[in-house]
């Protein structure tokens, strides 16, 4: 990698070709597969992993704000996009001019939508998007049928889709409250078709229900982490296994890299870092690094994880700084200055996973890959 470079995100095309292969040998040609693309791609980098994933056999992009779908119709990206979060009703012209889909579930939005596309004489598509019990965003059941009653007055408002979301499928084994989710949906689906509602997308499934259950997949899934090469959770493979299938073979896509930036030989009895958290207990070779909490390394870890220099670890000492990081490299031989560094990746037998430091820093890998820095470079390799 280029020496001008002291921290790096490479992202590697085989690996995500290959995930999303998995994923379509699950659902087959005719369901759509939507990537979710949104928190900057899960911190991979939106653009570069929106135009791969396109490439590699993926129809559709799921956004979270209006911002992360006129960013990548500015790049010229004019596939099916959805935005799957909330835009401000003083933003809809925008989202309605560029042909974004747009996620539902306030009667308030269908109104200003309505007198946009009447005077824009243009359609907007939309996804509705209906609560089965995680409470998040969603119209209520009792309410949907107004809700697309009112829809239907509307000559340019058209609906899609619809959609909902799972509370509680990746961290269990048992499965209960899916598939009341899934009932209750099916429920809503009835009801709306009934009603002289058509809806041609409708979808409910995430990467963990795409994986364990394909009763969910109704038109498109909405795969994320597992496009990512990442599972959403141990409990989802160990599901896998129980429901006796073979687990798919997810390969991470994101490797992080830094440079060292100064080695120095300090004594036995030196403190290091920020609130002198790590005494030295040998006369120490310390390797400084020029990545922080700011860059997205979890303060967490401070004196938990380890990096992989030359394929041996080197454990962290002290606290993580907003810019910096200090590891022991007393034992491992030949290090010189901008020698590169794994923080998450693998190096021989070596791998540092997002899901190891996410048990370190008691959170998922969802955080630990999306808070890694947007203005740090990513490199396709
Ligand atoms: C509405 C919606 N659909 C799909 C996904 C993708 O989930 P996963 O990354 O577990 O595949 C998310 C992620 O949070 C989401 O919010």
């Amino acid at each position: 990698m280029s020496k001008e470079l002291m921290q790096w995100v490479e992202l590697n095309r085989a690996a995500l070709t290959s995930n999303i292969k998995q994923f379509r040998s699950l659902i087959g040609d005719k369901i759509n597969l939507l990537a979710v693309v949104k928190a900057n791609a899960y911190g991979h980098g939106i653009l570069e992993i929106s135009k791969m994933a396109l490439k590699a056999g993926v129809g559709w992009l799921g956004v979270h704000s209006l911002d992360e779908g006129l960013l990548l119709r500015q790049e010229g990206i004019d596939c099916p996009l959805l935005v799957l979060g909330y835009v401000p009703s003083q933003e809809l012209e925008r989202a309605v001019t560029h042909g974004l889909r747009l996620t539902v579930y306030n009667l308030d939005t269908i109104h200003f939508l309505a007198q946009i596309c009447r005077r824009l004489k243009k359609e907007a598509l939309l996804h509705l998007k209906v609560e089965t019990g995680t409470n998040r965003q969603g119209i209520l059941e009792e309410d949907v049928l107004a809700f697309t009653q009112e829809i239907r007055k509307h000559p340019y408002l058209v609906v899609e889709g619809l959609s909902s979301h799972f509370a509680n499928i990746e961290d269990t084994t048992d499965h209960t409250y899916s598939r009341l989710q899934l009932k209750r949906f099916k429920r809503i689906i009835k009801k709306v078709e009934e009603n002289n509602t058509e809806i041609p997308i409708k979808h409910m499934a995430c990467t963990a229900a795409t994986i364990l259950f394909p009763d969910t997949y109704f038109d498109m899934v909405r795969v994320g982490i597992g496009m990512y090469g990442l599972w959403p959770s141990k409990e989802t493979y160990l599901s896998s296994i129980l429901e006796k299938q073979k687990p798919i073979l997810l390969k991470p896509v994101l490797s992080w890299k830094t440079r060292i930036a100064q080695i120095k030989k300090i004594p036995q009895g030196s403190f290091i870092g920020y609130g002198c958290t790590y005494r030295t207990t040998r006369e120490t070779v310390l390797g400084v690094l020029p990545v922080g909490y700011y860059d997205g390394y979890s303060r967490n870890l401070s004196n938990y994880s380890y990096v992989l220099i030359k394929g041996h670890r080197a454990p962290l000492r002290g606290r993580v700084c907003m810019d910096f990081i200090m590891v022991d490299i007393t034992d491992i031989p030949g290090v010189d200055l901008e020698d590169e560094v794994i923080l998450l990746g693998q190096e021989g037998e070596e791998v540092i996973s997002a899901d190891y430091l996410a048990d370190l820093a008691s959170t998922i890998n969802y955080d630990i890959v999306t808070r890694i820095n947007n203005l740090i470079p990513r490199v396709i390799i």
